[in-house]
């Protein structure tokens, strides 16, 4: 079993797209808020998160608790109409604040019915309320759109975002791409349970995350809905469309599950999905319930997109998936999905997790022991990628999918199971899954709970494995 993920070869060259300023707002409101200048400072959202490898992912200023996604897409013009009903509190005096679009083009905005001024700059698509909201109120935002949705491409060169596909379209969003298709509090900091009425042409299905409250056909549109409940960060959202082979049920746990598979990969699926419940019962088993309601998969024919996401309840795979490649989107359920990173520095928490789950996995059902993965990694020479830098600083968002997050991240928690033993390192594992449930974990509150689960003092430990370039020495 290889312990690396399957990779898009990076493009260097490609770099975020940048549309041009779009001068949306009137002449008069323009130069008002130009005016607005100084006085206006402190009331307004931030154009970012904070994040320093994605500065204008997300916004301050407020959380989105629940987004509202009215989707109609036409399979062959690959147009979007889209609604998006966010339902946020402020947590500053906003005159002013920021959502993240790519592309598309916004008709109208509300902010609690009244219509409000919006521009657009670049991904930020800034909006005027008519009055400013109140520190810590509620407010409702409603986003009229269309378009054709691109996917951007991450600095890694991978497509991200609403991808087409020759029968629909492959929608993935991590780091970056859930601005493709709707507008967002795009980063994982901002956590919110969301509602899709997606209508496709019949025939074809729509498939988010959640549960599915129903479709109906009519005038030869199918329109299909899904809710999901539980804190979702946008980069895991999903509207996936195309020709699939639905397969549903309810796992003795009483996980619904529901499965929609490309016809052309289903016979090399079938044999894989049907695992995913003894899957999700062993991850239970070792990390803790599991944390959400509903389950499955989405097998799509898009090969050439390279990778698989841990989309929230059902993750997306571009093709029919291996055993491991299942077991290490399951285990993002846990780890990422469920307790979230706060910056992408701290991917490793999603991808070390994940990959040491299918060392694990591979460890109990009869293939090779932890220990003999790690030796042969780290037999790999000083100059191999793998000690390219330390996955707990990988220095931009260019490398926050690579082997070092990957291995060497899955690597270290090996080295915390030799130093602390296997059942306190399942301690460790079932605590960080349960105290962060729903939430967010960073890299020090992990180093914390471990040295506290165990009583060992650990700090070198990740000090060596976790921050120090180059190939560590061996304990
Ligand atoms: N989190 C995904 C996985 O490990 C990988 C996503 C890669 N995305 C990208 N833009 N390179 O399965
Ligand atoms: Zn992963």
């Amino acid at each position: 079993m290889t312990p690396v993920r399957r990779q898009p070869a990076p493009a260097r060259s490609a770099v975020l797209r940048r549309e041009a300023v779009l001068a949306t707002v009137p002449v008069a409101v323009a130069a008002l808020l130009a005016a607005a200048g100084p006085a206006a400072a402190g009331t307004t959202g931030a154009s970012g998160a904070g994040d320093p490898y994605f500065p204008l992912s997300g916004n301050g200023g407020y959380h989105v608790g629940h987004y509202d996604l009215t989707l109609r897409y036409d399979t062959a013009t690959r147009h979007l109409d889209g609604k998006a009903v966010l339902t946020a509190r402020a947590t500053q005096r906003l005159t002013r604040f920021d959502l993240d679009l790519h592309g598309l083009k916004v008709t109208s905005v509300t902010v609690d019915r009244a219509a409000a001024a919006f521009r657009r700059d670049g991904q930020e698509l800034v909006v005027t309320p008519r009055h400013a909201v109140r520190a810590g109120r509620a407010f409702r935002v409603t986003v009229a759109y269309h378009g054709t949705p691109k996917p951007v491409t991450d600095p890694d060169g991978s497509p991200d975002g609403w991808i087409p596909t020759d029968d629909g379209a492959f929608v993935a969003g991590e780091p970056q791409g859930a601005m493709t298709w709707f507008p967002a509090n795009n980063h994982p900091r901002d956590k919110s349970s969301y509602d899709f009425t997606i209508t496709v042409p019949e025939g074809r299905a729509a498939v988010a995350n959640g549960v599915p409250l129903g479709q109906r056909t009519a005038h030869g549109r199918t329109t299909f809905r899904w809710r999901e409940t539980r804190p979702m960060a946008a980069y895991l959202a999903t509207a996936t469309i195309g020709r699939f082979k639905v397969e549903r049920y309810t796992t003795p746990d009483g996980i619904q599950v529901y499965n929609a598979v490309d016809p052309r990969e289903a016979r090399a699926a079938a044999p894989v999905l049907k695992k995913l419940p003894s899957v999700l019962a062993w991850e239970s088993r070792l990390f803790g319930p599991y944390p959400f309601r509903a389950a499955g998969a989405i097998v799509d024919h898009a090969p050439d997109i390279g990778y698989a996401l841990e989309t929230q309840t059902r993750p997306l795979y571009d093709s029919a998936p291996d055993i491991g490649t299942l077991v290490h989107e399951s285990a993002h359920q846990w780890f990422g999905d469920s307790v979230s990173p706060t910056v992408w520095k701290d991917i490793w928490l999603n991808e070390g997790f994940a990959t040491y789950a299918e060392w694990l996995y591979a460890e109990q059902h009869g293939g090779d022991s932890a220990q003999k993965t790690f030796d042969a990694l780290y037999a790999r020479p000083a100059g191999d990628e793998l000690w390219a830098y330390p996955p707990a600083d990988p220095g931009s968002g260019e490398n926050i999918f690579g082997t070092p997050v990957y291995a060497r991240g899955a690597m270290t928690l090996h080295q915390l199971r030799r130093a602390v033993g296997d059942r306190d390192f399942v301690r460790i594992l079932r605590a960080w899954a349960t105290g962060h449930r729903g939430g967010h974990g960073t890299t020090a509150q992990f180093v914390r709970l471990a040295e506290q689960t165990s009583g060992k003092p650990l700090h070198g430990l990740f000090h060596t494995w976790l921050y120090t370039k180059g190939k560590p020495d061996k304990a």
